[in-house]
């Protein structure tokens, strides 16, 4: 082996060990940053060795190409990073995925001329180009959704056998593709390729807008596997390690979200949950008897002189954006003597950590968000609950009513606080679509409007205390 491919052995073998480290230090909101940080920085040794240490002779133009869509990649990237809200960062996340999904299925398309059609090389070819069509397509509809172009579930009759007559089919074109002499051919390939973009279509249109976060997830899987078999075809270890970790911890991640809303995610792949997927629910309207509300002074004056609070974040603050101001109320009872801490529910929001990355925005202290696991206990020596823009993640009758659609999901139990006040606009439903018996509880007061207006209010009469 030349000097220059053991050195790029060594970019990769730096980029491979970076991307382990980055994703560990991803595991904690404190060291999230640094370990993004970390895996970019292994990712641009790669691509820096990959550029300069090959042993291919490659005429100099190629060269200006490729800094050139470096460049370009690097300024849209940023730019757009830069500017999404938080609340859009779903939408952002499907579009990049299925970035990854294309680059993986093009090199599928265009290796497979220049290779042998030896049984190992086709099927990486293959697996590549169709996963990465699956997640590509599939990441473009849910993308769609997300931003609300497509703001409909749209399931036509019979489905899923449709969907899994053409995964079949999918399966065998392969198969003789590899197996049947004569039927590798480019036409063959382009189908292959048309249909995989189709599935990938047909997969993700039935599907709830409000699934989307779990659906990307998955589809974020479906790109690393489709990465990691471009790295099986090249012998690239960093493209192996990197597309292994991408489809394990997409895996992860989805069956995470899927156990903390306690649905199999075959009900998120079939099952009509959360209709259309509407974020602003339009489900059973005060069904559960009457309610009372509270004004911000009243609620000043007793969160004044509670001795403990905790915060529910909910989608409503990050819709919002009543993060800075829930800080400010926070650091205003603190300097009173109250005791306050936030309630972290895993699948609060609409991403996985939206509350954490929400409440890191506005720099509040890490050590004060607590997972559900850790809060419940102490929901009962609490006297003032302020749930913020949360429904579904506070709602008993995931305890009490077998008959809920969400039966089972466990839950902050903020009902065992001595006071429950619960802003949000209306009495509409959540993403569930289903009524709150903690709003007619009585210990509960809504404190009705626009989360960012009411605890600007709240914010101030804490003030003229
Ligand atoms: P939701 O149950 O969706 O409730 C959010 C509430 O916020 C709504 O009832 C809405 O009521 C209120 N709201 C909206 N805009 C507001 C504003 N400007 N000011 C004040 N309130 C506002 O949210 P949650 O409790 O956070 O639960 C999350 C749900 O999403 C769960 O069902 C979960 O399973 C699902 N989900 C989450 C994820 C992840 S990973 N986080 C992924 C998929 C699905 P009004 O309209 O009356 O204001």
């Amino acid at each position: 082996m030349s000097l220059n491919l053991s050195l790029l052995e060594i970019c990769y073998l730096i980029a491979s060990v970076t991307f382990v480290i980055g994703l560990k230090f991803m595991g904690n909101p404190k060291t999230a940053r640094r370990g993004n940080l970390i895996g970019a920085f292994g990712m641009t040794v790669a691509i820096i060795g990959t550029v300069v240490l090959h042993d291919q002779k490659v005429p100099p133009i190629i060269y200006g190409l490729i800094v050139l869509a470096i460049f370009i990649g690097t300024i849209i990237g940023w730019l757009t990073a830069k500017k999404v809200a938080m609340t859009k960062m779903p939408e952002l996340v499907s579009l990049f995925n299925g970035m990854g999904g294309a680059c993986a299925a093009l090199i599928s398309l265009i290796e497979y001329p220049h290779m042998q059609h030896e049984t190992g090389s086709m099927v990486a070819v293959l697996a590549g180009l169709v996963i990465g069509s699956v997640s590509f397509s599939g990441s473009m509809i849910a993308f769609l959704k997300l931003n609300g172009t497509l703001n409909k579930a749209l399931r036509i009759p019979a489905y899923n056998i449709i969907n899994t007559l053409i995964m079949a089919g999918l399966f065998i074109w392969v198969v003789l593709m590899i197996i049947m002499p004569g039927f590798d051919s480019a036409l063959n390939l382009y189908l292959l390729l048309f249909f995989a973009l189709m599935y990938g279509v047909l997969f993700v249109i039935p599907i709830g807008g409000a699934d989307m976060p779990v659906v990307i997830s998955l589809l974020n899987s479906f790109t690393g596997l489709a990465a990691a078999f471009g790295g099986f075809l090249y012998g690239n270890k960093a493209m192996l390690t990197g597309g292994i970790l991408v489809g394990s911890a997409g895996t992860l991640l989805t069956l995470v979200m899927c156990k903390a809303m306690n649905r199999p995610l075959s009900n998120v792949i079939f099952g009509a949950f959360g209709g259309s997927g509407a974020d602003t629910g339009s489900g059973a309207e005060g069904a559960g008897g009457s309610v009372k509300d509270i004004s911000t002074t009243d609620l000043a004056v007793l969160m004044n002189y509670s001795k403990k609070v905790i915060i529910v974040p909910g989608y409503g603050l990050a819709v919002a954006q009543a993060q800075h101001v829930i800080h400010e109320i926070e650091l205003l009872l603190e300097s009173r003597g109250v005791d306050v801490k936030y309630a972290i529910h895993p699948v609060a929001g609409r991403m996985p950590g939206h509350m954490n990355v929400l409440l890191a925005e506005s720099s509040v202290d890490y050590d004060k968000l607590l997972e559900m696991e850790e809060i419940n206990p102490e929901f009962s020596s609490t006297d003032v609950v302020l749930v913020v823009g949360a429904n579904d993640v506070v709602n008993p009758a995931a305890k009490t009513d077998p008959s809920s659609p969400i039966y089972g999901m466990p839950i902050l139990e903020v009902n065992q606080a001595a006071h429950i006040i619960v802003n949000k606009r209306s009495m509409n439903a959540g993403y569930a679509g289903i009524d709150n018996p903690l709003f007619y509880d009585p210990k509960t007061s809504m404190l009705f409007g626009d989360a960012k207006t009411v605890l600007t209010a709240l914010a101030n009469e804490l003030k003229a205390l």
